[in-house]
């Protein structure tokens, strides 16, 4: 797995030691943002860690986003439902700390890990899913090039309700629109 580098981020494997704060991100997500359907343990993740560090090609990916002058641990990014077949994936991404919303980051390491999937993969399709209401995570896929293609309704529970969820996709041909766009 090669580092991928941006201007402010980079992405790439996890450490033994940023594990406790992976766990807490994944469990904020099991109600918060309803698209995890569990509460994990630091212990099943460390075992699952020294299985592949969390990187598992077949099935799912989980790296690290991390400051690039200082490696301060800034989120994750996982992709997942890799189907070889049909060459789609599914992305989600979630930072750690309030403070760190709204700077930025989240685009930049969208766009990281897009190039990443379809420039060294053979993906057709990458996909995401976002709560109606979760303006930031919207205009960060959009801004990307992911297209609104519908409305998954009562699709997860999250915050101690059924929320509906909106599906996002990026295509190659989106995609390598956007890169002759940005040439
Ligand atoms: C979603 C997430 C990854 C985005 O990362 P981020 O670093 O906060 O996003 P950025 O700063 O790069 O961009 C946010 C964009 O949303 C916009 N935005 C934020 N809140 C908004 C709101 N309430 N209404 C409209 N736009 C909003 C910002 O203006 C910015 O757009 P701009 O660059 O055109 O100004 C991050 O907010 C996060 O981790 N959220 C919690 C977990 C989550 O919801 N994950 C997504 C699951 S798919």
């Amino acid at each position: 797995m090669p580092v991928l580098v941006g201007e402010r981020v980079h992405i790439r494997p996890h450490r033994r030691e940023e594990l406790a704060k992976l766990v807490k991100l994944r469990n904020r997500g099991v109600n918060q943002w309803g698209w995890r359907r569990r509460f994990y343990s630091l212990e099943e993740i460390e075992a699952e860690f020294e299985r592949n560090g969390l990187i598992d090609p077949e099935r799912h990916v989980v790296l690290a986003i991390v400051d690039k002058n200082t490696q301060d641990y800034l989120g994750a990014v996982e992709y997942f439902n890799i189907n070889w077949f049909d060459a789609t994936v599914s992305l989600s991404m979630y930072l750690l700390g309030e403070d760190r919303l709204g700077k930025g980051i989240g685009s930049e390491a969208t766009r990281l890990i897009v190039s990443h999937l379809m420039g060294d993969f053979p993906f057709v399709r990458i996909e995401a899913e976002t709560t109606p209401d979760n303006q930031a995570a919207r205009r960060v896929l959009e801004k990307n090039g992911f297209k609104l293609e519908g409305t998954k309704r009562m699709a997860a529970w999250a915050e101690g309700r059924w929320c509906d969820l909106c599906l996002y996709a990026l295509t190659r041909p989106d995609w390598e629109r956007l890169r002759e766009g940005e040439e």
